[in-house]
């Protein structure tokens, strides 16, 4: 593959109120390009004609997908013609949230879009909804089709009125589209070429518009972004690279660079580069999908962001002010946990505060603060569950753009206007730059997994005073060491007078306490050891910064005693009581069902 030779390529979206001609439109486009496959035109007229149906440009548009969804599955139609000039590939993007999901998180994000509008029915809400999603989205190369104008005699002042009304509302939403077009997609007039019918219209045709956009080529010179799709691991026998797979969304990488990984601050330097096709590549360009083999064998997982260290770092947080567009039929609930996706992450979510609401269509402010409605959209904050890797939409869209989903359906998206503190911000980034100055071993995770029988993990166990912590501790440390595992029981004490001698007695001095217990924990962790900590009533917060700094995925959290007396989320209650035997069996048992050691059947 080389990512140069092809030509150019253009995805853009077509957008407009329903039956205002979008497919006609397209399959116009592609019959007059001659983009459409030997005899498919034919065909679709015979099966009309066969059943006396009226033959539709559009119905081009449900054969093709039909051929195509045999292969992938799509959701939107997304149909490729070619001009001259360049390839297209258009979405043809029959609602709001199919729109909003190909704009987020689909493989191809347009670049430029066209909004259609029928010139007998005129300017509809839908008109206006996706006008305010595309500006909203930052797509700024926009155009607009006034379509079936063979409905209006061709009337240039129908045709104007469009053109003044529509500009009106587009520039308050600050979309200035490069022209307004009239056409009649069924009669085919001034799709492919100028007719007499519009002889007072003189600017191009459909085809001269398309090719009128530019390309976006700033893309390339943004910093890199990948999003990781997935992680391969190869299968051979003694082979235990991995490949991260993924598309770049700006900027470019080549083998021998570094590249980082966000939210975990990850750093490695990339090895290969592998198509798909087999062929190895030396440098990635925005769009393409590869798979990166690493020199230092780091554990990356779905959802991290790929960057390159010397680069612009993206944001980090699990606290984001946006500006969501609610789609949802069901009101926004306050307090209600959805699911949030940022590229390929997905993490829980809720809103912590609405600032404002507006009306999409109208572009009033709505008097609440309270329910966002559908069609509405808000300013508002997010709280995920856990921190996610991106960019603020002003710094680059591709990375600054989310879906909101409940129960796997899309109910809204939108726009991160701006990373904001939340309480691990000055944990996280000390973490951040340990990680990149770490020094990795040569021996990986999985050879010390398999040498010991064991995965490395943290067992907390908390609960309150006296419930009998630290005996059960002391046991399980004994129990686990004579089944033959590599384990330590580190008592709190021991970093609290050593580790922690120069704050120790000092105020407010918890949050630094914990961090230097979560860092020693992580470097005996790296060893392969199975670690167990007990401490008093940790909290929510107290397990979420200890996850900022080991590796994720890497807690057994046990809480001892009846009363669960904070709002930590634990994996296991044991009641206190006199035989730490019979708690000690249960934790064994739940280490096995979490596959940290191995579980006899
Ligand atoms: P949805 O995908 O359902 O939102 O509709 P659409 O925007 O894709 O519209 P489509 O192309 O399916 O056209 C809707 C209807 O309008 C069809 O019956 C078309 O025949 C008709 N139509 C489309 N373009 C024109 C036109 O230029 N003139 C006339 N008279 N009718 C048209
Ligand atoms: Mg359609």
């Amino acid at each position: 593959m080389n990512c140069h030779d092809s030509k150019e390529k253009m995805n853009i979206v077509i957008a407009g109120h329903v039956d205002h001609g979008k497919s006609t439109i397209i399959g116009r486009l592609l019959s007059d390009t001659k983009s459409l496959p030997e005899g498919k035109l034919e065909e679709v007229k015979e099966r009309c004609a066969r059943n006396s149906k009226i033959f539709e440009y559009a119905f081009l548009i449900d054969a093709l997908k039909d051929e195509q969804s045999q292969g992938i599955t799509i959701d939107t139609a997304r149909v490729f013609f070619k001009t001259k000039k360049r390839d297209y590939i258009i979405l043809d993007a029959p609602g709001h949230i199919e729109f909003l999901k190909n704009m987020v998180t689909g493989a191809s994000r347009a670049e430029a879009a066209l909004l259609v509008i029928d010139a007998q029915e005129g300017i509809k809400e839908n008109s206006k909804r996706h006008g305010y999603i595309l500006s909203m989205l930052g797509i700024k190369q926009i155009s607009v089709i006034v379509n079936k104008m063979d409905l209006v005699s061709y009337s240039k002042d129908i045709f104007d009125g469009i053109v003044k009304d529509y500009s009106q509302f587009l520039s308050d939403i600050n979309l200035h589209p490069l022209c307004f077009i009239p056409v009649s997609g069924i009669t085919g007039i001034n799709i492919s070429e100028n007719n007499k019918e519009l002889a007072w219209y003189k600017d191009g045709n459909l085809v001269d518009v398309l090719d009128n956009f530019e390309k976006e080529a700033s893309l390339i010179n943004k910093p890199f972004r990948m999003f990781v799709q997935d992680v391969y691991k190869f299968s051979s026998f003694g082979d235990n690279r991995r490949i991260i797979a993924g598309t770049v969304h700006s900027g470019s990488i080549r083998t021998g660079d570094e590249i980082t990984f966000y939210p975990s601050g990850k750093k490695s330097k990339v090895k290969t580069i592998e198509s798909f096709n087999g062929s190895p590549v030396k440098e990635l360009y925005p769009g393409y999908a590869a798979g990166l083999t690493l020199q230092e064998q780091i554990y990356v997982t779905r959802g991290e962001i790929a960057v390159k260290p010397e680069e612009k770092r993206p944001e980090v947080t699990s606290r984001l002010k946006v500006s969501l567009f609610w789609l949802g039929k069901e009101p926004v609930v306050k307090d209600k946990e959805y699911t949030l996706k940022v590229g390929t992450a997905k993490v829980p979510v809720s809103i912590e505060k609405i600032n404002r609401i507006i009306d999409a269509s109208t572009l009033d402010e709505i008097n609440t603060k309270e329910i966002i409605n559908r069609h509405d959209v808000a300013e508002c904050i997010l709280k995920l569950k856990k921190p996610v890797a991106f960019d603020t939409v002003e710094e680059l869209p591709v990375t600054g753009r989310f879906i909101v989903a409940d129960n796997y359906e899309i109910r809204g998206g939108g726009i991160i206007l701006e990373a904001l503190e939340d309480k691990q911000t000055s944990v996280r980034s000390k973490v951040f730059r340990r990680n990149s100055k770490w020094e990795q071993s040569m021996i990986d995770k999985e050879q010390r997994a398999e040498k010991y029988n064991q995965r490395s993990t943290l067992v907390l166990i908390t609960g309150g005073k006296n419930t009998g912590k630290k005996p059960v501790a002391k046991s399980l440390e004994r129990k686990l060491f004579e089944d033959g595992k590599f384990v330590y029981f580190m008592g709190i004490g021991n970093v609290l007078y050593g580790v922690d001698a120069d704050i120790k007695g000092k105020n407010n001095n918890k949050e630094e306490h914990l961090r230097r217990v979560a860092e020693v924990a992580n470097i005996l962790l790296d060893t392969g050891i199975i670690l167990i900590v007990t401490a008093i009533e940790l909290r929510g917060e107290d397990i979420e910064l200890i996850e900022t700094v080991i590796p994720a995925d890497r807690t057994v959290t046990i809480w001892m005693g009846e009363e669960v007396t904070t709002d930590v989320s634990y994996d296991l209650k044991v009641r206190e009581n006199k035989n730490p035997e019979e708690t000690v069996n249960k934790i064994k048992r739940l280490l096995q069902e979490r596959g940290v050691i191995f579980k006899p059947w």
